[in-house]
């Protein structure tokens, strides 16, 4: 069997009990709130990550890109939400996963989009085409898309899908929920989540349309809500994995962060207190998520190879391939860095945000202690 030593560097590396803790945690959460979870499966974009999401009881997915949709559905995953607004050029690709059996949901937020999807229906009824069910975005927070939940348009929109017969419900995703500070500030993000979308829901089914479906969901609120009534399902996405982000947050401790990428020591600047690696920022990613926290990890915090967490010292600076490694406290922390970490020593980072850092790597290398115990392949692409 492979071991870690016999892996090549840079190397994202998977820990499998990890992940395996923050599949169960979630779900086991969600079980108790008493809704679905419909996992974002864009963090990991891996069918076999997925496959344990759903072994554990998540029921559908989410995905960000209709190439995602079009992996997942021949996989077998046939209940599928496409959780970012459809562009007009992506009608026809959406229709067609309907018509070959997906239960395919999409997004809009506007008139223009309701009614190009409206047309769209029609022209398939002549062809007595299937059609995907619609979900209307939310602004619950005032982060990024969606319609206001007081807002006369979103009945505009609901009318239009309800006449098409494409009407299914609601989304919100709270994204301001990473810019909270405290469990305080997390339960009541999560609270702001469920009302406002609940509230939109209740406004569509007042002016006498269906809504049977109420979406909301981030990590962050999905484990800071306290309950959620009127929500049918939570969409979750980097909890699988875990980052820094996430810690920062107090979501997570680091030890509990699935994804790491594998590096090697390929040098020193003694007097600067600088470890140069092969991990840079193709490795790690360029995202710098927790500089606006409370704890700047720059690039990503540093553990040995088995995992555990090197107090004080994160890749601070990084070029394409050269990760720099450093002390929190400079160089006079850092001491004899050719002794504490000679030529070859390998080391694990832990990501800033694990969507990113996972994009840069074809595969993940699943692992359990010293041992590789497979490599899972990820999509990329649109
Ligand atoms: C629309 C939508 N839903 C759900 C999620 C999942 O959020 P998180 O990764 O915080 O769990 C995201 C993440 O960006 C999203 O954009």
């Amino acid at each position: 069997m492979t071991q870690l030593a016999d892996l090549d560097t840079p190397a994202a590396l998977l820990d499998a009990p990890r992940l395996d803790r923050a599949i169960g945690r979630m779900q086991q959460r969600m079980d108790t709130l008493g809704v679905a979870l419909r996992p974002h499966v864009k963090t990991a974009k891996c069918l076999e990550v997925a496959r344990r999401q759903r072994a554990a009881g998540a029921r559908g997915i989410t995905v960000s890109t209709l190439k995602e949709a079009q992996e997942f559905f021949a996989a077998g995953f046939d209940d599928i939400t496409y959780a970012v607004g459809l562009a007009p050029q992506r009608i026809g690709a959406a229709f067609d996963l309907v018509r070959r059996g997906c239960r395919l949901k999409v997004v809009v937020d506007s008139l223009a989009a309701a009614a190009a999807l409206a047309e769209a229906a029609r022209r398939e009824d002549a062809s007595e085409g299937l059609r995907p069910e619609v979900l209307v975005e939310i602004d619950t927070d005032g982060h990024r898309a969606g319609v206001a939940p007081e807002a006369p348009l979103l009945i505009e929109i609901g009318r239009m899908l309800g006449d098409a017969g494409l009407l299914a419900g609601v989304m919100t995703h709270c994204g301001a929920s990473y810019e909270c500070r405290g469990a305080a500030a997390l339960e009541a993000m999560a609270e702001q989540e469920r009302a406002r979308c609940v509230r939109a829901a209740e406004r569509l089914r007042e002016a006498g349309l269906p809504c049977p479906i109420v979406s909301v969901g981030s990590t962050p609120t999905a484990l800071f809500a306290r309950s959620l009534p009127g929500v049918t399902e939570v969409r979750a996405g980097v909890y699988v994995f875990y980052d820094l982000v996430m810690a920062g947050l107090g979501v997570c401790a680091p030890e509990d962060i699935a994804l790491s990428i594998l590096s090697t020591v390929i040098g020193h600047q003694p007097d600067r207190g600088w470890v140069l690696t092969d991990g840079g920022w193709m490795a790690m990613s360029r995202d710098r998520g927790t500089q606006a926290q409370a704890l700047d990890q720059g690039y990503g915090l540093v553990c040995d190879e088995a995992g555990g967490v090197l107090e004080g010292w994160i890749v601070n600076q990084a070029n394409q391939e050269h990760g720099i490694v450093e002390h929190r406290g400079g160089p006079a922390a850092a001491g004899d860095v050719q002794r504490r970490f000679p030529i070859g020593t390998r080391l694990r980072v832990l990501p800033n945000h694990a969507c990113a850092t996972a994009a840069q790597h074809a595969d993940y290398a699943v692992v359990e202690g010293q041992a590789v115990k497979a490599r899972w392949p990820r999509f990329s692409g649109w």
